[in-house]
């Protein structure tokens, strides 16, 4: 610990999904385990980055040797990474609510008797993705998002890219079929502003280690 090429660099990871609460009891969430976060954290903690892992309610356990952030809602993520700032890159893999129940209940909503269903209303969450790269004063120098596509993947993350307003997005090829997701392998292309760079089916631990030693090198040279 506290040596290799990332040395003194401070990386910000979020991972995990998030959970938005409709009642003190019950929550919206989804099926991201928080395994490709977790590996990519533990990938630069290895090459001596001091990581500050902002991480949702995910099934793997953190990795070793890093600054956790436990948090649960979309908005406590995006607190916890501004708070997490400034650093030199950050890693945006948790798959974040894209909406949050508007009119959570304070209390256990309960049956009426009336046979009648309760209604959720939605509110849209903010982008922590978005909002990091467009920050005017403090932005990361490498700010790297993901993105889940299933059909034209390097035309949808190129796109993404720009909207977001990222240097990199690291797309995946989701689709049916695949196995990827909820799978141990990953194969992702890599869109930067010199255009995309597919790399080879592998390990999601070893799509981390090429992912860390990628950065080192862009933030290094
Ligand atoms: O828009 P989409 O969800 O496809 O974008 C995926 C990327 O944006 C991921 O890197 C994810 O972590 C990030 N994201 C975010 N905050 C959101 C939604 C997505 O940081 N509210």
């Amino acid at each position: 610990l506290g040596t290799g090429p990332l040395k003194g660099r401070h990386v910000v990871v979020t991972s995990g999904p998030t959970h938005e609460p409709i009642d003190p009891v019950r929550y919206i969430a989804n099926r991201s385990s928080g395994a490709q976060g977790a590996a990519i954290a533990a990938a630069l903690a290895a090459l001596g980055a001091d990581v500050t892992f902002v991480s949702g309610p995910a099934t793997v356990p953190p990795p070793e040797g890093v600054r956790v952030v436990q948090v649960e809602t979309a908005r406590e993520m995006l607190a916890a990474v501004e708070a997490a700032l400034p650093a030199d890159a950050a890693v945006f893999a948790a798959a974040v609510a894209d909406w949050r129940v508007a009119n959570a209940a304070e209390r256990k909503m309960k049956k009426d008797g009336s046979g009648k269903a309760p209604a959720l209303d939605f509110a849209e969450n903010p982008d922590i993705l978005a909002t990091v790269s467009k920050m005017e004063t403090g932005r990361p120098e490498l700010v790297i998002g993901f993105a889940a596509e299933t059909d034209d993947v390097v035309a949808n993350a190129t796109a993404k890219r720009a909207r977001k307003g990222c240097d990199w997005i690291v797309a995946n090829d989701v689709s049916a079929g695949t196995g990827i997701m909820g799978g141990a392998e990953n194969a992702v292309t890599v869109i930067t502003a010199e255009g995309s760079e597919s790399w080879p089916r592998m390990g999601k631990d070893e799509v981390a280690r090429w992912l860390a030693a990628r950065i080192a090198k862009a933030l290094v040279e």
